[in-house]
């Protein structure tokens, strides 16, 4: 019989790069999720945007038990159906030519980053390696990306940083133009900022770091690690924009809940300069995480899907602005799609860690993003009775932590 266990083995076992909520979620169907307690919670985390359709769809459990009764890994020695399906398909739908696939948004943003390098060297020499990279913005948990990331904290005190990576702050056009030169390898942004509170980049920046990027041969790198898969309410937010990117990373909600990264190029970029050996990953395309990806990409590429994103989105940003209304707690409520960011008036600064417990307590589970910034990212498939309860508990969550 296996033991019985509570959150407080956490604190027994697990090294402590988390502090997880005293919540521990056993089930979960839709956007509803159990304890183990028997507790429901309306899910408006989705796993920090991963699990895109929700807990337990039934579309991604077939896919995911077929495969299973099939091949679950090979290794990149041979390539297989379900990878070559899934990269065929996000070729089809994006400007990609190329799929590199691997098992995390890092990884993906590590390849994209090492690729941009490595074309830049190979086309003009050793000193053509400088990256352009956002204050606030997020990459992962590598050493490389969280060097180019523009959070020091994530990187400070684990010796010499990578070199070559400047950092600015977002929307400075004169810091830009100043930073970028002959030897700028790679420009990259999330085109809209997540883990720094859901902040969309203004189109016309974008559309300025791409005029940059093709003006000095520089690789534009979006990440849409979290942006992206139907995020937004379109398929990549960079389609929303009207500027391409030459590499584009993607992971989280690609999956549905099953790990998988990608990066998608051009076949320019990538045939010329990440030919057999430069680059790898054992877990890559791993048969089992494309057969669920390209399952969740089936339902989320589809128009309808998105249009109701659109839908839901509108509606839980006017409900959340009217709730911050009532209680006097939201300075702004930003929408981009099933990804909103209710930013904390000044009063209640630093307190969004302490609200996402006193969410859960009212059978909700929101995120944050910084200290300032209760962050919702729900299913993209919720459904109205779902959004409506969870939002329902979000308000009483908010009357108990804000008006008491
Ligand atoms: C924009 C962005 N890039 C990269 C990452 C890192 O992804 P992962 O945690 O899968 O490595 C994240 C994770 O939050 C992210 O939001």
């Amino acid at each position: 019989m296996n033991p019985v266990v509570s959150r407080s083995d956490f604190d027994r076992y697990m090294v402590p790069v988390f502090a997880p909520l005293s919540v521990v979620p056993v089930r979960g169907e839709g956007s509803r999720l159990w304890d183990q307690q028997g507790r429901d919670y309306i899910d408006f985390g989705a796993g920090v945007a991963v699990t895109s359709l929700g807990h337990a769809h039934p579309v991604l459990l077939k896919a995911l038990q077929e495969q299973a009764a099939k091949v679950w890994h090979i290794s990149n020695y041979y390539t297989n159906e379900p990878a070559l399906r899934l990269a065929a398909k996000l070729c089809a739908a994006t400007f990609a030519e190329r799929v590199f696939f691997c098992n995390s948004g890092a990884e993906a943003n590590e390849a994209a980053l090492k690729l941009a390098r490595k074309r830049a060297v190979d086309k003009y020499g050793p000193e053509k390696i400088d990256i352009i990279a956002f204050n606030g913005s997020f990459h992962g948990r590598t050493f490389f990306t969280v060097s180019v990331g523009g959070q020091a904290k994530y990187s400070s005190g684990m010796g010499p940083n990578p070199a070559g990576i400047v950092h600015i702050d977002l929307h400075d056009e004169a810091a830009l133009r100043r930073a970028v030169g002959k030897n700028t390898c790679a420009i990259i942004v999330e085109p809209v900022v997540g883990e720094s509170g859901v902040v969309p980049v203004k189109p016309e920046f974008l559309k300025l770091l791409r005029d940059l990027a093709t003006e000095h041969d520089a690789a534009l790198i979006f990440d849409e690690v979290q942006s992206g898969n139907g995020r937004t309410g379109a398929l990549y937010a960079y389609m929303n924009t009207g500027v391409q990117p030459d590499i584009l990373t993607t992971a989280k909600g690609l999956g549905g809940g099953f790990p998988i990264g990608a990066m998608l190029t051009t076949a320019a970029i990538a045939d010329a300069h990440f030919t057999p050996g430069v680059h790898g990953s054992t877990f890559g395309g791993n048969p089992l995480a494309c057969a669920v990806a390209e399952a969740t990409f089936d339902i989320i590429s589809s128009p309808e899907v998105l249009a109701e994103v659109r839908r839901k989105a509108a509606h839980a940003a006017t409900r959340l602005r009217a709730i911050g209304e009532k209680y006097g707690c939201f300075q702004e409520v930003r929408e981009s799609g099933l990804w909103l960011g209710c930013e904390l008036k000044p009063e209640y600064a630093g307190r969004a860690g302490a609200f996402m417990g006193a969410a859960a307590e009212s059978g909700v589970l929101v995120l944050v993003a910084g200290p300032n910034v209760v962050r919702i990212a729900t299913s993209l498939v919720i459904t109205d009775e779902e959004l409506d309860t969870g939002l329902d508990r979000f308000d009483s969550a908010c009357q108990r932590f804000f008006a008491a």
